[in-house]
């Protein structure tokens, strides 16, 4: 029995996982409350949380995610084995996943706007937010993804309006809120399930990444904290990296905001 468990123990910890899907009406933020379930549990979390509203979501930089009730928010823990070594490259995989389960229920053209945005005729409708969390050796991802769904163009705050968009908006329907969630986290299981597999090599899915980059051919600032870069932009690397062709020669960006830059 022994020698059976060490040969599919590593076996089955590549399958993916089993999940435990909760809902709450209002949060202050889904990534804020998982990461403290994550905090607080002596087990590895595996849990999803779906709120109807948050009152606190946010976006990258510690920036607000605007959350009322008519979109679909949600964060997903991944227990991390310790040898992952490109954390970003699950944003990315998150933003096919999510494109994937719209585009099966609610058909349109969804690009990934690098790092960590989906949109749709050219206005972002999804922000994804990676975070992780360590509890003494532990280590854990916290997925949060807000996508705007049912919103009237109507309840579009104006000084967003000309950025952001909503299925409604766009004419598109509105799938069920826990359908969109449990099709986009089984897809992204899997996707992981296949990263492991493959050895963490990410060049598999750069296909069907640069299928989608929003970005790629556009005139773009990249603001990476330490500088800003200004180019063109060709596309994604194997790795996930912004790729550029700048005044200086090509570039690739591991992490930053971009900004287009209309000329
Ligand atoms: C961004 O636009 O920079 C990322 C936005 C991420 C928003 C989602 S909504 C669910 C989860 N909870 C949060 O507070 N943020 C993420």
């Amino acid at each position: 029995m022994r020698s059976r468990g060490a040969v599919f123990a590593p076996f089955f910890h590549f399958l993916p996982m089993k999940r435990e899907f909760i809902y709450r009406a209002e949060v202050g933020s889904t990534n804020s409350e998982l990461k403290a379930v994550v905090r607080a549990s002596a087990a590895p979390v595996t849990a999803v949380l779906r709120a109807g509203a948050q009152s606190g979501g946010r976006g990258r930089q510690n920036k607000a995610f605007y959350s009322p009730a008519g979109g679909v928010y949600f964060s997903a823990a991944f227990p991390l084995s310790g040898d992952e070594t490109n954390i970003a490259f699950l944003t990315l995989l998150s933003g096919l996943a999510v494109c994937r389960a719209l585009e099966s229920m609610s058909p349109a053209p969804y690009r990934i706007k690098w790092p960590n945005d989906i949109y749709v005729n050219g206005k972002k409708i999804c922000g994804i937010l990676t975070e992780l969390v360590s509890v003494g050796t532990r280590l854990t991802a916290v997925v949060g993804v807000g996508v705007n769904t049912r919103l009237e163009q109507n309840e579009i705050p104006p000084a967003l309006s000309s950025v952001m968009t909503s299925l409604k908006a766009e004419g598109l329907r509105a799938p069920d809120p826990d359908a969109l969630v449990k099709t986009a986290v089984s897809l992204l299981d899997h996707y992981v399930y296949d990263l492991r597999a493959l050895s963490g090599n990410t060049a598999a899915f750069a296909k069907e990444l640069n299928a989608r980059a929003y970005l790629t051919g556009k005139t773009v600032a990249v603001d990476t904290g330490s500088e800003t870069v200004a180019g063109t932009v060709t596309g994604i690397s194997p790795a996930g990296l912004l790729m550029l062709d700048t005044a200086q020669g090509s570039a690739e960006i591991l992490s930053g905001t971009v900004t287009e830059i209309h000329i």
